[in-house]
């Protein structure tokens, strides 16, 4: 099976809490079973993870170039000013893999701040807006 990396960034693990009018209701244990489910549906092998902390983010990106993995990255707030995680993508896209940046809503709809993504200009491609299912639309691009 190919297997592929979701990585999520910092504060979806409060999914479900966290602002639930622009999140929705679901928390990250919800999020993470659904993913599952449709990257099996997909002959996908999926690692689901979550943090708060660049540096595993980072690692985490550099596992994915080791053991050749592709990945869906939601990289949160870091989105709009990691240039760390902005290089640590680059090298996943430019060993060949795909990295496909998520996210639940549309931050172009949002505050001035989130309309700029660092990490886009790495990624193979951006979805963005449609909830959970950004994920699902993710995963399909990546299907083998
Ligand atoms: C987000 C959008 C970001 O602007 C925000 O900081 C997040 C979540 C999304 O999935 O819509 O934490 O990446």
């Amino acid at each position: 099976m190919t297997g592929v990396l979701v990585l999520n960034g910092p504060n979806l693990g409060r999914l479900g809490s966290r602002e639930p009018d622009v999140y929705g209701a679901m928390d990250h244990a919800a999020l993470t079973t659904t993913i599952l489910g449709w990257a099996d549906e997909l002959g996908l092998e999926a690692q689901v993870r979550q943090s708060d902390d660049e540096t595993e983010l980072v690692h985490w990106l550099h596992e994915a170039v080791d053991a050749r993995l592709d990945v869906v990255l939601n990289p949160a707030a870091f989105t709009h000013y990691s240039y760390a995680l902005r290089d640590a993508a680059a090298q996943v896209t430019t060993s060949g893999l795909r990295l496909v940046e998520v996210h639940l809503t549309n931050p172009a709809t949002r505050e001035r701040f989130r309309h700029t993504s660092v990490i886009g200009g790495v990624a193979t491609g951006t979805i963005a807006g449609f909830g959970f299912d950004s994920y699902r639309l993710a995963l399909n691009a990546l299907r083998p």
